[in-house]
């Protein structure tokens, strides 16, 4: 009984180890283990055996027993962790597909324009500075001398909020915020947004952007101004540009210059763009500081004198990407906006 125990024993243990999935192995529990089971056949044949060897052999029995069971479980454990890692392997998940349908936003090309044009003016030394879009009428036309008859100052052209507030017609009442507040020297730019009464068209918008520049310093010139204005306009759109400054009126400086670029598609040869006068529309407004507005935020005018200058952006950003509708700045359409 002794052997036949045995072999079961070496038999049991090949078969467990040789099999290959679950099903299997409890087919081999039962065989070995179960109530009709090869042990249980063995042990029937107990009664035939002396006393004394009785324990002995059921000792041996309960030994094989345990061993096969012991096997058994370490099998098992063994199958089912293989059959786990194969259903996980099966059910994998790959999250670095790509779905499509994530959208990455970029940069408006207006915004895009003030980045360029702030970052080329840091580079000249100046600072950038912040105006509110709601002004008073004081900053807005008071303090930068212009006249109670002044054009610009009617109801008709101006969002008047109430008799003192207003929303900004142009970014020039920064220059009286930034003289007050610092005081001279000073060399500042300021971009934003500006509104007046204006009928929409392809290049006319009630709300548009500029960008003003104010230098006030002992010695300050008109030489110092166009140096300034024809470096930055190179930056910008070429060593080739040319410029040209023609006389005009500002109330807040005296005296003033409208500022036009070469064509930027012929470059000034003259083409149907500029209708063959070689010159773009103009660019900016600018001047020497009024010495009353020097005054006007406590600046002495005998002592300090200055240099302005206002641009549209929105006409910047138009030229230098060819964009022919200013409409189409600010629809927010994304067929528009993808392009950039
Ligand atoms: N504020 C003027 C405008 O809106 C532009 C300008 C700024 C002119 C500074 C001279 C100096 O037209």
């Amino acid at each position: 009984m002794k052997d036949k125990l045995g072999e079961i024993r070496s038999l049991a243990l090949k078969n467990i180890e040789d099999v290959s999935d679950l099903i299997e192995l409890d087919k081999l529990r039962v065989k070995f283990l179960g109530k009709k089971g090869e042990i249980t056949n063995v042990l029937r044949d107990m009664r035939k055996l002396s006393p004394e060897e009785r324990p002995i052999i059921g000792q041996i029995a309960n030994e094989v027993r345990s061993e096969i069971e012991e096997k058994i479980s370490t099998v098992k454990e063994t199958l089912k962790n293989e059959a786990k890692k194969a259903k996980l392997e099966k059910e994998k998940i790959d999250i670095t597909v790509s779905t499509n349908n994530e959208r990455i936003g970029h940069r408006h090309p207006l915004l895009a324009t003030i980045d360029e044009l702030e970052d080329l003016f840091i580079s000249m030394g100046f600072t950038v500075v912040i105006g509110p879009e709601i002004e008073t009428v004081e900053n807005n036309f008071d303090a930068l001398n212009s006249p109670e008859n002044h054009p610009s100052r009617d109801l008709s052209d101006t969002f008047y909020i109430n008799k003192d507030i207003l929303l900004r017609t142009h970014t020039s009442p920064v220059q009286i915020r930034a003289m007050k507040e610092l005081g001279a020297p000073l060399k500042i730019i300021s971009a934003g947004r500006t509104f007046r009464f204006d009928d929409v068209d392809d290049t006319h918008s009630p709300m548009f952007h500029q960008l003003e520049g104010l230098v006030v310093d002992e010695k300050v010139s008109m030489a110092n101004l166009i140096h300034t204005l024809d470096i930055f306009i190179k930056e910008l759109f070429g060593e080739d540009m040319e410029t040209r400054y023609r006389p005009h009126h500002f109330p807040f400086t005296e005296p003033s210059a409208e500022v036009d670029v070469s064509c930027i598609k012929c470059k000034g040869k003259g083409c149907p763009q500029c209708n063959y006068t070689g010159w773009s529309m103009e660019l900016l407004g600018c001047g020497m500081v009024h010495p009353q507005v020097l005054e006007n935020c406590g600046i002495d005018s005998e002592k300090y004198t200055g240099f302005a200058f206002g641009m549209g952006i929105d006409r910047i950003t138009m030229v230098k990407y060819g964009i022919k509708d200013i409409r189409l700045l600010f629809e927010n359409d994304n067929r528009f906006l993808e392009q950039f």
